[in-house]
């Protein structure tokens, strides 16, 4: 999830483009760069870092060119350093290219090109491009053709922008598919390109937005649009946008929190990009993955460590490893982990979850556990974070940024994560078998359609929760791989609401917990048709019994549950392993919902903080 912008006019193009980085570098901020055109040469200038690093560069070195492309990173492959920042150019330094999104088959490309001569100077996938484009341009096509002659040969989700000195005063811009949008902008004797609206608006509020498998050839006198598939020429007629600066940030959403929530189908796509290999149907993980067979196959016990979100999401994980790999689990909070003197296992793994890499407690549990002489892994959302720095391996979230202080794409990508990753450490370990590694790979490719169903229900799940605005305290019970469900439920809706809120285990209730019901006491149950099903029906009747009342999240076709339920939030069936990404969305909302109906600050709760980098 990376930013672009581009510009061509009359105007100088430098300040235009480093003043919509700056409205763009929430969507990632590793590295930046910029390339110009200017006297048939390219100026180009990277940073490794936050944007002031480029803005630095540029200072230094001002180019007064009136053509040129921008781009801030969130690193997918290749570390975050100033030689993968973008933009890429050719071997002879003519062609620029900026990219957001992943090219899946970029190895299978390089190959040939290397062995032509090609020299390549980054680890990315997008390079392969410019060198691809390089070829076209030599047989005399135009920037376009060349364009069109090579997008039909990636594979992933992509938006691609593209210069060269062999075409002054062009920028073409090309859409894949649905991740990476680009947007055109219609100045007057001007134009624009860019990642979303946010970064043009200061500039113009005509925009034309590009289709998956178009390409837009943007000059300073007009802007055409085809299609990649066969070169057609296609409308896109420009509307107006009325949206300020700060909701288009929001893409128009009230809060990032209701972004994040609704962006999940395309964060989870995204995490699941590229992680299954189509012939052999194994997951793959990049390089960053470096356990050996014996190590693995050995592995005696695995430890997580994790805070808060991060830690509910190591519960499931810890269930999803011992079924399918079989190997012992331990779920350890981090700040008590680390003040402990905990036993490492000898070849022990111990994995950090965390989405921002910088959680102190986190990396001191890390450091303890490392001391004693085990294995990392982290599985991280932030490129270059301090976790994935003292990690042996890394298994990156690839959920864009997330601005809002309640975690929720990266806890489900996650989720995700884990999964793929527990099928990963099976298929290794031979504890799973082929078909069933293959039906579990196939309901996962699913989930962005079946989380877009959920997703859809918001309207309902929004007037349940203002029936519930003033209760003064929650309960919500799981049981299984959705106990930790529970536990997310929970917390997003203390932290969100400020209503007490307290997560447990369903058969635990009988052991102290069950004092609290009462008739004012609603309780969100966890009920989906799986293995725990009918022990969590029992659970319900205790509640019941009580007077309490009773919030039911159940498989959509169950009609049992309607005479165990108040209200009910239904969501599809999917494998058991997978029902924690669907069942945790409801429970997203109904926070969500019940603290912006209190008025509360949903993006930055009171006394919290997005990376909690101290004590
Ligand atoms: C809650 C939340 C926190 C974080 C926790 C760990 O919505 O976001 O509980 O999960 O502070 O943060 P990371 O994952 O960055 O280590």
């Amino acid at each position: 999830m990376c930013g672009i912008v581009g510009y061509v006019g009359p105007r100088t193009a430098l300040p235009l483009l480093m003043a919509g980085l700056r409205r763009l570098e929430y969507r990632g901020y590793d590295s930046a760069g910029v390339a110009l055109q200017k006297n048939g040469h390219l100026d180009v200038m990277r940073a490794e870092g936050k944007l002031d690093n480029l803005a630095a560069v540029v200072a230094t070195h001002p180019s007064d060119g009136k053509t040129g492309i921008g781009h801030t990173r969130w690193a997918t492959h290749g570390r975050p350093t100033e030689q993968n920042a973008h933009p890429h150019v050719d071997c002879t330094s003519a062609t620029a290219v900026i990219h957001n999104g992943i090219i899946e088959n970029f190895q299978e490309l390089k190959a040939p090109l290397v062995a032509a001569g090609h020299k390549f100077s980054s680890e990315t996938d997008t390079e392969v491009v410019v060198h691809l484009l390089e070829d076209e341009l030599k047989t005399g096509k135009s920037l376009e053709d060349a364009a069109l002659a090579v997008l039909p040969r990636l594979d992933g989700a992509a938006a691609l922008v593209f210069i060269s000195t062999t075409h002054p005063g062009t920028i073409v811009a090309a859409r894949i598919s649905n991740a990476g949008g680009v947007i055109v902008g219609h100045g007057k004797a001007e134009n624009f390109v860019a990642s979303d609206m946010t970064a043009l608006l200061e500039h113009t509020r005509d925009m034309s937005f590009l289709e998956p498998g178009d390409l837009a050839v943007v000059t300073q006198k007009d802007v055409r649009f085809r299609r990649i598939e066969d070169g057609a020429t296609v409308e896109r007629a420009p509307k107006k946008i009325e949206l300020d600066p700060v909701g288009a940030a929001k893409s128009g959403y009230k809060h990032f929190m209701a972004k994040e929530i609704a962006e999940q189908p395309r964060a989870i796509s995204d995490t699941l990009l590229g992680r299954v290999d189509r012939t052999s149907g194994r997951v793959v993980f990049d390089a960053d993955v470096k356990m050996t067979d014996d190590f693995v196959k050995a592995l005696p016990r695995i430890t997580f460590v994790a805070c808060g979100t991060a830690l509910h999401a190591s519960l499931v994980g810890k269930y999803l490893i011992e079924r399918l790999a079989k190997v012992p689990c331990d779920v350890e909070i981090a700040s008590e982990y680390r003040y402990r003197d905990p036993v490492v296992s000898k070849g022990q793994l111990t994995i950090a979850v965390t989405q921002s890499g910088e959680t102190a407690d986190t990396l001191a549990a890390m450091n303890a556990s490392r001391e004693r002489g085990a294995r990392l892994l982290t599985f991280c959302n932030v490129m270059g974070s301090e976790a994935t720095r003292i990690s042996d391996d890394v298994i990156y979230l690839h959920t864009g940024p997330e601005i809002s202080v309640a975690s929720t794409k990266a806890y489900t990508a996650m989720l995700v994560d884990l999964f793929l990753f527990a099928v990963y450490l099976a298929q290794r370990r031979g504890t799973i078998a082929a078909n069933v590694a293959a039906q579990l790979l196939a309901e996962a490719f699913h989930l962005p359609t079946l989380i877009d169903a959920v997703l859809r229900e918001e309207g309902k799940i929004r007037a349940l929760a203002y029936r519930y605005t003033t209760a003064p305290n929650f309960l919500h019970l799981g049981r299984g791989v959705n106990y930790p469900t529970a536990l997310e439920g929970a917390l997003k809706l203390k932290e969100l609401s400020y209503i007490h809120a307290e997560g447990t285990a369903a058969g635990e209730m009988k052991h102290g917990t069950n004092a609290l019901i009462d008739k004012t006491l609603p309780v969100v149950a966890i009920a989906l048709k799986d293995s725990v099903y009918k022990k969590m029906l029992s659970n319900i009747q205790e509640v019941r019994a009580r007077a309490g009342i009773v919030i039911a999240l159940a498989t959509d076709g169950d009609t049992e549950i309607e005479q165990h339920a108040d209200e009910i939030i239904r969501v599809p069936a999917v494998h058991e392993l997978l029902s924690p990404v669907l069942a945790v969305l409801p429970l997203q909302l109904l926070a969500y919902h019940i603290a912006d109906k209190r008025g509360n600050d949903v993006d930055q709760p009171r006394n919290l903080a997005k990376a909690v980098t101290v004590e």
